[in-house]
This record gives structure tokens, sequence and C-alpha cells, in this order.
């Protein structure tokens, strides 16, 4: 038997990477699965590909206006009991390098999402018996970098940010549990776009595997399947934590 058989999953930045990687495994272990992105033909191609009862959702996370229809959409079939707050973006930069414009596109995106996407899930899923919210931060929310000011300072917020959720929640007794994914670096196309900003990329690329004492990048079906146990009833007594699946990188 599939191991999410008959939970309804919503995630978000699903058209690649990541997202597409958690979408996929979610609906082979039989979760019905509503994909967003702001990349309206990539996400429809992953949701037409992965069938059945996946579909695809046009979102730009960091719009708090939106986020209602796109959970009744989610929700039109049987309530979402899963939330995987997952689109982000990377804009490198050291605190004198960094302008306000980057460090503010990095917020939207990257926390102001994750804000608005756990304000929503709970005020629905406090009413239909509860779930589980899964927010994507990074290796990088628990280890600074020089170049990576604003992305150190969002995935730190998100770390903490789920945990006041999970603490609320818990008060509250509303049968919704909370936890943070923090990987390592992963081979997507974030890194290509993090490798594009840099004068040397094949040395950065170098610079990325040695510092992961595990010896290698990790690889989307690395955090898919952690998201599937968050996903699952098996992390029924996990909340508010923080799961580092970084190859050793925050160590
Ligand atoms: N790849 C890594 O090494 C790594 C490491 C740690 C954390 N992360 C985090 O994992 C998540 C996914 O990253 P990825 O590596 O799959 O990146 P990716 O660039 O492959 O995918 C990100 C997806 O988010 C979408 N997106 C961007 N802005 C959006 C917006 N405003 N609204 C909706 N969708 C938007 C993009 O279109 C894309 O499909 C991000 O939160 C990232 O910070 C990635």
């Amino acid at each position: 038997m599939a191991r999410i058989d008959g939970k309804c999953a919503l995630v978000t930045g699903a058209a690649s990477g990541l997202g597409r990687a958690i979408a996929e495994k979610l609906a082979s272990e039989g979760a019905r699965v509503t994909l967003t992105d702001v990349d309206r033909d990539g996400g429809k191609a992953v949701a037409d590909a992965i069938g059945g009862t996946a579909q695809f959702v046009e979102q730009d996370v960091s719009n708090g206006d939106r986020w209602a229809a796109v959970w009744e959409a989610a929700s039109k079939d049987q309530p979402v009991d899963t939330l995987v707050n997952n689109a982000g973006i990377t804009i490198m930069g050291s605190i004198e390098d960094m302008d306000y414009e980057g460090w503010r596109k990095t917020f939207d995106v990257d926390v102001d999402s994750v804000f608005w996407g756990c304000k929503t899930a709970i005020a629905n899923m406090k009413q239909t018996g509860g779930g589980s919210i899964v927010n994507i931060a990074s290796a990088a929310g628990i280890r600074a970098s020089s170049v990576l000011a604003a992305y150190n300072a969002a995935k730190a917020a998100v770390i903490m940010l789920t945990q006041s959720v999970a603490l609320h929640c818990g008060e509250q007794q509303n049968g919704i549990r909370c936890n943070v994914v923090a990987p390592g670096t992963i081979k997507t196309a974030i890194i290509d776009k993090v490798l594009a900003q840099v004068p040397n990329p094949e040395e950065t690329l170098k610079g990325f595997v040695a510092s992961h004492p595990i010896g290698h990048l990790g690889e989307p079906e690395d955090i898919a399947n952690i998201v599937l146990y968050l996903a699952s009833d098996d992390s029924k007594f996990a909340t508010g934590a923080t799961f580092t699946v970084d190859g050793g990188l925050a160590l």
C-alpha cells in the first residue's frame, strides 16, 4: 500500500528542482497533489507528466492576495492536509554588494511566502482535522556565508517562523504540525542560477562539493524522501523540528 494514500497536498515551486521531485514523490505514494509555480508552462508540464489527479495552479507565492483562491482550487475535491512551502530564490551578495531590491525580493519570495502559506494553511486545516506544514529552508539558514547575506537571513527566518507556528498550533491543539527541512546543496536549477552569478563557476562548484563532509552534493529525491515522511502519519510526533538533510554541511 502507498504510504500516503488518501492525503491531499499542495506543493509550491513545483515546476522544477526540489518542488518537482517532492510533487512526484507525494503523488507516487498515493496523494492527490496540486502543484503551483510562477512558471505556468513548466508547472503544467510536470502536472501532466504526473497525471492522475495531479493538477497545476499558477501562483506567485509572495502575493498574499492569491493564496485563498489557490487553496480553494487545491481543496476542491478534498481538504488539503499537507502544505509544502518550497518555492524560493537565491540572490547572491555580501552585505556590501547586496542592494535593497535584492534583499526585498529575497524576503518577498523566501519568507513572506511562508508567512502567507502558514496563515492560509492554519485557517483552513484547523477546520478540517489538522495537517502537516513543511517549510523548505536551507542549511544556509543555519550556517552563514559571506556572499549569501539575504539568503542566510531569509532561511534563518523560515526556521524560526516554523518553530513559532509549531508552538502556536500546539497551544491551540488544532492538529496541525509544522516542520522545516534544511537541505544542503542539491543539484537543481537554483544552483545553476547561483553559478551563473559568480565569476568562476567551476571553482565555486568544487567548493560546494568540498563543503559537504559526505563528499558529494545531494539529489532532489533526498529531500523528497524526508518530505514524504513529514507528510505521512509516520511523523505524527514531529513538530517544530529542523530536519537537516545536507551531507553534514551545517556541522
Ligand atoms: N537546490 C539547493 O541546493 C537548495 C538547497 C537548500 C535549499 N533549497 C531551497 O529549496 C527550494 C527549491 O529550490 P530548487 O533548488 O528546487 O530551485 P529551482 O530554481 O529549481 O526551483 C524553484 C521553483 O520555484 C519557482 N518560483 C520562484 N519564484 C516563485 C514565486 N514567486 N512564486 C512561485 N514559484 C516561484 C521557480 O519557478 C522554480 O520552479 C527553495 O526554497 C530553495 O531555497 C535549495
